[in-house]
């Protein structure tokens, strides 16, 4: 059972199924390589957002958490000219990496923040209720399973609350095929329809740079998402959207700090060089995405977006580690055909064990991270460039590694699967 806690003391009970984890082949030499959301098939058929069914967004106003309840403004009077504490901004993903950090930056901007959680949050559901609770302190927080259409919407309308935006931060924790399916695909899409129900004239998503070449099925989860979010603009003009796709997350680039520390090489495919990303922080990300609420000049805009600075490679990164550790440089240098060998062992290991295709999607997404850019890809060229891709915040990936050889990774874990 599960419950919502909302400044207006309403409660909702709601049942949650439980969660599986899973955990995929490790080693320290590709601890860099972290990917969020590996789908392939869709479990379900799609939902279609422009059949009214049964969640008629008519149906849902006025809200009926109590009588006096005044009635829901339509979709169609902008929520920009608000006060931000009458603005109410759903975030689904909030006990996330980025999701935590999106959530205190619109508190702190003033909005009306209703967070959905699940009971268990936070990587292998480690986080209890109370310190879901804690972590998301002065929120709304909604314990409701975002996966479940119906459950989502009776939580919101339980809660109360007209929704004005939505913003998604939410990702496959496990990286399964079918669970990123589920998650990057279908339950984002569930945000919007209950969101869309509730009154939400514009949905803030975050999605991922790399979708730009689609070679991977998560990739192609977002991207659907990303085409049916942006056609339900194109067919109601009330609505907008902000898509925001950033470059490498500092968690994905920090997993050789400690190991550097202690001495060990540093380890790279090829001559170090194969790829570049210009990282970003959390603090700086979640900015950014707090900033696509109000933004106009983010209206119906697909954002990609970087840290500060120049765009480093592997090699650079290394670099940098090696000169704040005071070690002596030390590389290892992995033949990417390795990677390529790797993939075609468990591609062929799939077609006898069908259970294996997360492996063999793993495979891929190390093979990607490994040798292609988190840049601007250029159409024509086919080419990546670090001066066409944009750059947001202050926070660099030298303050980080410093911080994380001061005080350790805590706080920018991996998910629950760590790729190779
Ligand atoms: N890593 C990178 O370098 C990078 C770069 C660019 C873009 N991105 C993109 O950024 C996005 C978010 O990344 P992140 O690192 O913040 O993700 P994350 O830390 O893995 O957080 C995922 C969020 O989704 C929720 N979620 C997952 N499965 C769920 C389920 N079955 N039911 C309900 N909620 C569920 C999680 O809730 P719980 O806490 O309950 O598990 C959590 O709030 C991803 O789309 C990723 O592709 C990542």
């Amino acid at each position: 059972m599960s419950r919502c806690f909302s400044s207006n003391g309403l409660t909702l009970h709601a049942p949650r199924g439980h969660h599986s984890f899973k955990r995929c082949l490790s080693s320290h030499f590709l601890n860099q390589i972290q990917v969020n959301s590996i789908p392939y098939a869709l479990p379900n058929p799609p939902l279609n957002l422009s059949e009214p069914s049964k969640f008629s967004r008519q149906r849902l106003y006025p809200i009926t958490a109590s009588t006096t309840t005044p009635a829901v403004e339509t979709p169609k009077s902008s929520f920009r000219s608000k006060n931000p504490k009458d603005i109410n901004v759903l975030v689904v993903g909030s006990t996330g990496y980025i999701g935590k950090f999106v959530v205190k930056e619109l508190i702190d901007r003033g909005f009306n923040v209703i967070a959905t959680a699940r009971e268990k949050s936070g990587i292998r559901g480690r986080n209890s209720k109370e310190e879901t609770l804690i972590q998301l302190k002065g929120a709304n927080v909604c314990f409701s399973d975002v996966t479940q259409l119906d459950n989502l919407e009776k939580s919101l309308e339980n809660l109360g609350f007209p929704i004005d935006v939505v913003v998604s931060c939410l990702a496959s924790r496990t990286g399964g095929v079918k669970d990123s399916w589920k998650i990057d695909y279908e339950a984002t899409k569930n945000s919007l329809v209950a969101g869309r129900n509730r009154g939400a004239s514009h949905f803030v998503l975050l999605s991922a740079i790399c979708v730009q070449k689609p070679l991977l099925e998560f990739q192609r989860a977002k991207l659907k998402f990303e085409a049916e979010l942006m056609r339900e603009a194109e067919e109601d003009d009330g609505f907008t959207y902000s898509i925001v796709r950033p470059t490498a997350f500092f968690k994905s680039l920090g997993g050789q700090v400690e190991l550097v520390r202690d001495g060990k090489p540093y380890v790279m495919f090829g001559d170090g060089k194969l790829c570049a990303c210009k990282p970003i922080s959390e603090q700086d990300l979640a900015s950014f995405i707090a900033d696509c609420v109000l933004s106009k000049d983010k209206i119906n805009q697909v954002l990609p977006i970087g840290g500060p600075g120049k765009a480093l490679t592997p090699l650079e990164q290394g670099e940098i580690l090696f000169r704040l550790s005071g070690r002596e440089p030390k590389f290892l240098k992995v033949p990417i055909q390795i990677m390529d060998f790797a993939i075609g062992v468990l591609d062929f290991l799939v077609k006898i064990f069908p259970s294996m295709e997360d492996a063999a999607e793993f495979g891929k997404i190390g093979r990607y991270y490994a040798a292609e850019s988190m840049l601007i890809l250029d159409p024509e060229t086919g080419e990546y460039s670090a001066e066409k891709t944009p750059s947001y915040g202050k926070d660099t990936l030298e303050e980080f590694f410093e911080r994380v050889l001061r005080e350790g990774m805590a706080g920018q874990e991996l998910g629950e699967q760590t790729i190779f």
